[in-house]
């Protein structure tokens, strides 16, 4: 997005949509190449016959502020925000969700007709919604392997459901700035999370193990300690069998895959900048799929 009067840019997004602008959306971030959210939010636009768009925006960091008030002024009903710009978007948003405000991250913002930001973070609450189409109960116990910012936030989300929830995360000082952030949030060594295993309902990698080019686990060794009913989650999607959630599998575990909760959470901002709660069925992680090649 190129700096350019407001005014003028308005004029010609306008013209360049015949004279009525759609309602608009898109996702933030800076690099944007593999965003998926646009694949999936007009491939929702196109099933509801709904006039809309959704953009992808790339937007460096030192224009981000610039470039969202220039959105906002273009009509755009708001964004998603990917990284870097969770944590500018929280200090941008003039009004903020109970969880947003417990991450200190926004990936949601709404732009109100009067100048508001309303910022969210939908991707704990995503997460949870998929676990809960699994039929994975969310006030048990759960360990989160991880500290930033996604473990942020299905830590912060499954402990507003009860849970009771425990991180690892192979750097300490990490693991104990969150649990410090999150009141109630325990702590386990990263080096032996696996001993813990008998004693938790729910295991959710948010590491970048096991991501494609990424270091591995002996995750086979690590899951012989877990109990039969242990559901895995992995927040990961591609590979979208990650090989924790392979060795799950392979002994008998209830798996739940990455594509969920990206679906689940852009749900959010779609049911508010396009007035319908869309699908989160076959058709559309088939969809997704596709888009990922
Ligand atoms: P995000 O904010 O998207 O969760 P991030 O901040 O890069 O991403 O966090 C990645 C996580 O993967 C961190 O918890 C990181 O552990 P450290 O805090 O010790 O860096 C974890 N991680 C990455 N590579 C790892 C590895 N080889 N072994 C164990 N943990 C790893």
């Amino acid at each position: 997005m190129d700096r350019e009067r407001p005014d003028s840019a308005r004029l010609r997004l306008t013209e360049s949509f015949g004279g009525t602008l759609p309602r608009l959306a898109g996702v933030v971030g800076w690099p944007l190449d593999h965003s998926l959210s646009p694949a999936l939010h007009n491939g929702w636009l196109r099933r509801y016959h709904i006039s809309g768009r959704y953009l992808k925006l790339p937007l460096s960091p030192e224009n981000f502020k610039a470039g969202i008030k220039l959105l906002q002024h273009l009509g755009f009903r708001g964004v998603n925000v990917t990284i870097p710009h969770k944590e500018d978007a929280f200090q941008i948003a003039t009004r903020l969700t109970e969880i947003a405000r417990r991450c200190g991250s926004a990936n949601t913002l709404v732009f109100g007709d009067d100048g508001e930001i309303f910022g969210d973070s939908t991707d704990g609450t995503g997460f949870c919604e998929n676990l809960r189409a699994h039929g994975v109960a969310l006030h048990g116990r759960a360990l989160i392997l991880g500290a930033g910012g996604a473990a942020r936030a299905i830590c912060a989300a499954l402990m507003e459901k009860g849970s009771d929830v425990s991180i690892a995360n192979r750097s300490v000082t990490r693991a104990k700035a969150l649990s410090a952030q999150l009141h109630g949030l325990r702590h386990v060594s990263w080096d032996d999370w696996p001993s813990h295993l008998g004693a938790v309902d729910l295991l959710v990698n948010t590491t970048s193990l096991g991501m494609q080019g990424a270091a591995d686990y002996d995750w086979e060794s690590a899951l012989s300690k877990a109990r039969d009913d242990l559901s895995v989650a992995d927040i990961v999607y591609v590979p979208l069998e990650t090989s924790l959630l392979r060795q799950a599998r392979r002994r008998g575990l209830r798996t739940v895959d990455g594509l969920g909760m990206l679906i689940e959470q852009a749900r959010v901002g779609f049911r508010t900048w396009f007035g319908k709660d869309p699908q989160a069925d076959d058709a559309t992680r088939r969809a997704l799929l596709g888009a990922l090649g």
